[in-house]
């Protein structure tokens, strides 16, 4: 039922997914990584096409878009900036209009949310969201993938995000944590929390799940955690704020000192990736036996097979 209501939409923000269908989103993404594991191969997206649309660069949401949908017989098309008008000599809105009569589907990354919302708005078929300034949803998906397969189910886990609380990954972190009942805390210096109006949008969604939200600048409250997170320090697109971010956050290094203070050997680091070894994160932690970072690289394309396929209403 939660899948059939996800056919046609959009992935932008995860705001609009109820719990029960980003939970059967995550139930689809296990059955197909089980299905990746057996060597079974299917022809779901054959006749089918995307159009991957990148402002910014990307490894893993490239790959997993075009490898997800290529080896099931779908025809993914890469589009940067360099290769079309987008905003420059045509309006977002005409391209929208262009792609929609030619592909079933279309991935955005790149700076600017309203981008991604203006797409969806003018395209008639579902666009995802493959990274703006404000969220990348689908990491956050394959973040709970990976938080489920070592922790158990996710309400009432806690997840601490360490560094820059207001970046992307945490706040669709904490969009999707405040859905499914996750404990999220960030840790973060004051000038960057994730944004009160984020917070305020979240907080009922909260209640209803029964999510407890943390912001704070203290890093002692990574006691207790399952999972201990983090991010670039400088994302793309920030480059100029380089000095005085790692002057901010230079404390906020997770190191094997930091994952020790959860008082918890189990307790397991996530990474989105890419990630500087030396300044967020140590190799000794993102290498080490309590890292997941490879895991959840790798579920990033179960989970967004798992998008494309219940959006363009092939799940079934
Ligand atoms: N985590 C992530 O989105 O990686 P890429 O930037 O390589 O796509
Ligand atoms: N916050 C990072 C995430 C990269 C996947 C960035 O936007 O660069």
């Amino acid at each position: 039922m939660s899948l059939e209501s996800l056919r046609g939409r959009s992935l932008l923000t995860l705001l609009d997914f109820s719990a029960e269908e980003i939970c059967s989103l995550l139930n689809l993404a296990k059955g197909l990584k089980a299905e990746a594991r057996r060597g079974e191969t299917r022809q779901r997206f054959q006749g089918k096409t995307i159009a991957l649309l990148f402002e910014k660069r990307s490894t893993r949401t490239r790959c997993a878009f075009e490898t997800a949908f290529g080896e099931e017989g779908g025809h993914p098309v890469f589009l940067s900036t360099a290769d079309i008008q987008l905003g420059a000599k045509e309006s977002i809105e005409d391209t929208a209009r262009v792609l929609g009569r030619m592909f079933n589907a279309i991935q955005f990354r790149g700076f600017k949310q309203s981008t991604v919302e203006t797409l969806a708005r003018y395209a008639g078929v579902p666009v995802y969201n493959g990274l703006t300034d404000s969220f990348h949803p689908t990491q956050a998906l394959a973040d709970m993938q990976t938080l489920e397969e070592n922790c158990g189910p996710v309400r009432g886990k806690k997840l601490c995000f360490i560094g820059d609380g207001r970046n992307n990954v945490a706040r669709s972190l904490i969009v999707i944590s405040a859905k499914l009942g996750v404990h999220v805390t960030v840790i973060a210096p004051p000038s960057l929390s994730p944004g009160e109006d984020l917070l305020e949008r979240c907080k009922p969604i909260a209640a209803e799940s029964g999510a407890e939200m943390r912001v704070t600048a203290d890093l002692s409250a990574v006691e207790g955690a399952d999972a201990i997170y983090t991010d670039v320090w400088v994302s793309m697109g920030e480059e100029d704020c380089r000095e005085e971010r790692l002057r901010l956050l230079k404390p906020y290094q997770v190191n094997q000192a930091l994952m020790d203070k959860t008082g918890r050997k189990d307790c397991i680091f996530l990474h989105c990736l890419p990630a500087v070894k030396g300044e967020e994160v140590t190799a000794e932690v993102v290498d080490g036996p309590q890292s997941r970072a490879w895991d959840e690289a790798e579920n990033r394309k179960h989970t967004i097979k798992a998008v494309m396929l219940a959006t363009l209403g092939l799940a079934g």
